[in-house]
């Protein structure tokens, strides 16, 4: 059976497009049955109505505080009967409440080499901090932020000509094979997340996951 995904965005929507593609291409076995986003000006959104995907803006400044927001995000997801929630650049932290209702059920990823750089700004942060490597992790959400189990890293080194743009364009690139891999391993009920531990195919995968490195080519 189809896994049924949402997927929440605040803005271009390239992830967003990547998983699309892996869908349309099947290789995820899945169907988007539900694109929200919480700024009406998202460009993801007009990648969702392109692909004849359901969309849905809810703007966090309409309600009065963050609880009520997720609640009312909650309520579009839940009457979409959804298998697996997607964060694809949502750039709101989600309620306690919220993300509890979903363990084990939310991706996330994240462009750094976790538990390095939580938070933004984390490519100026890795030249800052003159990381040889940076990279993105594709992790389960749990209420701490950025803090939840590691399924897939790409580890891209860092070059001495890098800056903070640079940085960036690297390690999105690889977030959109990324990204797609570890949801098409939870649509296919192969990655499972146990009281904080991942099993894929049934084996435990290691702290922050696997790791993929990439060569440099500068
Ligand atoms: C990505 O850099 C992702 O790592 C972060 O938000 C950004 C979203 O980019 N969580 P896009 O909207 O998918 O292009």
């Amino acid at each position: 059976m189809k896994k049924r995904i949402a997927v929440l965005i605040s803005g271009s929507g390239s992830n967003l497009q990547a998983i699309i593609d892996h869908i349309d291409a099947d290789k995820i076995n899945a169907e988007i049955v539900l694109v929200l986003s919480n700024k009406a000006d998202a460009y993801g959104l007009i990648r969702a109505e392109q692909a004849s995907i359901p969309t849905q803006v809810l703007q966090h400044t309409d309600y009065q505080s963050r609880h009520d927001f997720d609640q009312a995000v909650l309520k579009c997801i839940e009457e979409q009967q959804v298998d697996l929630i997607v964060l694809a650049g949502f750039m709101r932290i989600l309620t306690e409440q919220f993300v509890s209702h979903f363990t084990g059920r939310m991706l996330n990823i994240h462009p750094s080499l976790l538990p390095k750089h939580k938070g933004l700004n984390t490519h100026q942060r890795a030249i800052d901090d003159k990381d040889s490597e940076h990279g993105l992790s594709v992790h389960f959400v749990t209420p701490e932020l950025d803090g939840g189990p590691v399924a897939l890293q790409v580890i891209v080194p860092i070059s001495e000509t890098d800056d903070a743009s640079s940085l960036q364009k690297k390690v999105h690139s690889h977030e959109h094979s990324a990204y797609p891999k570890v949801i098409a391993w939870f649509c296919a009920d192969r990655l499972l997340c146990r009281d904080n531990n991942l099993l894929l195919d049934g084996e435990l995968l290691p702290q922050y996951g696997l790791k993929e490195i990439i060569q440099n080519n500068d």
